[in-house]
């Protein structure tokens, strides 16, 4: 449904009385549904030129963005007829050097994703070559232009935007009117891009269309879906138009609209601050954000706000409403006071009326659900070794192999290990297997996709890992579980569709165990990676067993992955990590050698996952300490997530 999310924001206003956004923004729950609405609207002026006899042009976008714009064209092509006989299409950027055939070839991405599944004539397709001589690519470029503006220039162009505020390859300081040429990629780019380029260097330059290129199209939709994201969104939409932001310079454009999903518009001011542009209806969650902000904004715990500090920052409403800033600082801060709990499954014998979990069943049956083998202790290894010392009966189940993410040289090291000691002891059949597989990693080509031996191989590597930092934990082997949901078995970064396959093995697990808590990895942020895929699995699972008796009891809690935290107003468990537990937490995060010194997915953060883990527990209880809590050393945070049967 279109704009669905609209309604909802507009609820959190009385008025809205200024918008300080200088692009259109379009918000969606859900970016599946606005990508699904932009490939309609696309097929709808394809249709239209159809009618009239006449060719379309379309600026293409690769990256994670499109994917699922693509898809829904190819479903279209493929169920409705849509025919793309009239279309032309001009890409915005390939890497240089780059031969079309390399996996990591926007020439290949597109083919596979779109090109290889519709009707569109080959000679219309235009993508600029990475492989052109470098004394050859200026003239290159300028042909690239002409032959847009012979065709009468680009009818539509669909943009995804870069962390750096990049639109197609237009790094900060591009010039708004700069034509299609060869750029060099900022490090931010090259970092976001390390992902598809496992165990080699990513390109330092790129063939891009120009920022007066992509400007001169007739319409422009640009895409953005994720928390990574927001950052930009805002800065893009919101702040002056800069060339350190070439995005920003779309605020020029009579008929850009920029789609973004909720996550993407967290830093958006009528999201983040909307009583700095509006009249707000205030509710209990946004009071609370109302006011963390405050005591953030002037550095003063939240019991010394005053009536002066509401009134001079645009909260004078809460005021009003609450009588008093003394009524009302109490209020939110015995809110937060009562997230904070050493407790995590509930406190025995307790009254729970205010403590975040049930004090009942003293002993709680938890499943951790990790969507990759070591996600349960770095996101909340504190929690689990309190769960554990304080005698529940815990389960951690790993969703996915992990097997990807797991270096040649280690998985070369464990073969040689095997291969050697196999010589000695084993069956030729499986002599034979490893040495193909050590021929295998030393004949690799860059990019190119492990043999089922190796996956194997750097899955158990994993797996080692992951029992041995659950054991470090305190948890016996039989309360380990191996889920490998076959979504992930794919040995690229590219999955397969979520399937009934992955969610019978969570039904299963559930249906054993019948668990009262459940925690699992909420990274809505993300909507393309494995976590966002195992959260939907548990999701799924939750709603087919939702009948289930004991499923009344079943609770859901989210923790978030490595990079970052909920914002203090959304936490609503705050569990306290002693300096004696961050240290047994930081080595059970050992306990995943191959993923230490150098990891093939470090995520664009050059930390290691148990700094990463440490400085982000050690902020969220500085963040209590600054809004005048007790100081603790680490805070792990977690939100229950409700569904509305519950
Ligand atoms: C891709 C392109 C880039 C991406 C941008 C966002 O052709 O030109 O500007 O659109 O880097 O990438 P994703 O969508 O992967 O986040």
């Amino acid at each position: 449904m279109a704009n669905s999310i609209d309604k909802a924001i507009q609820d959190q206003f009385k008025f809205q009385l200024i918008s300080v956004e200088k692009i259109p923004i379009e918000v969606w729950e859900d970016n599946f549904e606005a990508s699904k609405h932009i490939a309609h609207l696309i097929a709808d002026a394809i249709k239209q030129k159809q009618q009239d006899f006449q060719p379309i042009v379309l600026g293409l976008a690769t990256g994670s963005s499109p994917v699922k714009v693509y898809e829904e064209l190819v479903r279209m092509h493929k169920e409705d007829g849509l025919s793309f006989s009239n279309v032309y299409t001009f890409n915005l950027d390939e890497y240089y050097p780059m031969q079309p055939d390399a996996v990591q070839s926007y020439v290949r991405f597109m083919h596979e994703h779109l090109f290889n599944h519709i009707d569109i004539p080959q000679e219309n397709i235009h993508i600029p070559d990475g492989t052109i001589p470098m004394d050859g690519v200026q003239d290159y470029c300028d042909f690239y232009e002409q032959k847009i503006e012979s065709l009468g220039g680009l009818d539509i162009q669909l943009l995804g935007i870069g962390r750096t505020g990049h639109i197609g390859f237009n790094e900060p300081g591009s010039w708004e009117t700069s034509k299609t040429r060869l750029v060099r990629l900022d490090n931010l780019t090259r970092e976001d891009a390390r992902e598809d380029f496992t165990n080699q260097d990513v390109p330092y330059r790129a063939i891009t269309m120009g920022i007066d290129t992509i400007m001169k199209a007739k319409q422009i939709q640009i895409m953005a879906w994720g928390a990574h994201k927001a950052p930009v969104v805002k800065i893009a939409a919101e702040d002056e138009v800069s060339a350190t932001i070439p995005s920003s310079y779309l605020q020029h454009h009579d008929n850009t609209i920029f789609y973004i999903d909720r996550t993407a518009a967290s830093e958006l001011t009528r999201f983040k601050t909307p009583w700095l542009v509006g009249i707000c209806n205030w509710d209990d969650d946004l009071i609370t954000k109302a006011v963390t902000w405050l005591s953030e904004k002037l550095s003063k715990p939240i019991l010394k706000l005053t009536n002066e500090d509401y009134n001079e920052n645009n909260l004078s409403d809460l005021i009003i409403e609450e009588a008093s800033a003394y009524q009302l600082n109490i209020r939110v801060f015995n809110r937060l006071q009562h997230t904070i709990t050493g407790w995590p499954g509930g406190k025995p014998n307790a009254d729970d009326s205010t403590r975040p979990e049930r004090a009942k069943p003293s002993k709680k049956r938890v499943i951790i659900f990790s969507p990759h083998p070591d996600d349960d202790v770095i996101s909340m290894g504190g929690t689990f070794i309190r769960l554990v010392d304080q005698g529940h009966e815990v389960h951690v189940a790993y969703q996915t192999s992990g097997n990807i993410a797991v270096n040649d040289h280690d998985a070369l090291r464990y073969i040689e290990f095997y291969n050697e000691f196999a010589q000695e002891t084993m069956e030729d059949s499986l002599i034979a297997d490893m040495v193909e597989a050590e021929r295998s990693i030393r004949h690799k080509h860059i990019g190119e996709t492990d043999s089922d031996t190796v996956r194997k191989v750097k899955g158990l590597i994993r797996k080692g890992e992951a029992r041995a930092g659950a054991r470090f934990c305190g948890l016996k082997d039989s309360n380990i579980h191996f889920m490998n949901l076959p979504f992930y078995e794919t040995g690229k970064t590219k999955k397969k569709a979520l399937s009934q396959d992955d969610i019978d093995l969570i039904n299963d697990l559930m249906q054993e165990i019948k668990p009262h808590q459940v925690y699992a990895a909420g990274d809505l942020a993300d909507p393309h990676g494995t976590h966002r895929v195992c959260l939907e699995s548990i999701f799924q699972s939750f709603d087919q067993l939702k009948n289930k008796k004991w499923m009344k009891d079943c609770w859901l809690w989210l923790y978030r992955g490595a990079w970052h935290e909920y914002p203090i107003d959304e936490i609503e468990m705050a569990v306290p990590i002693s300096p004696e537990e961050l240290l047994r937490k930081r080595k059970a995060i050992f306990m995943h050698q191959s993923q230490k010194d150098g990891a093939p997915f470090p995520g664009g953060d050059a930390r290691e996952f148990w700094q990463r883990a440490e400085d982000r527990n050690r902020e969220a209880a500085d963040t209590f300490r600054r809004l005048g809590f007790a100081e603790y050393e680490a805070i792990e945070a977690f939100r229950r997530w409700k569904f509305d049967w519950q």
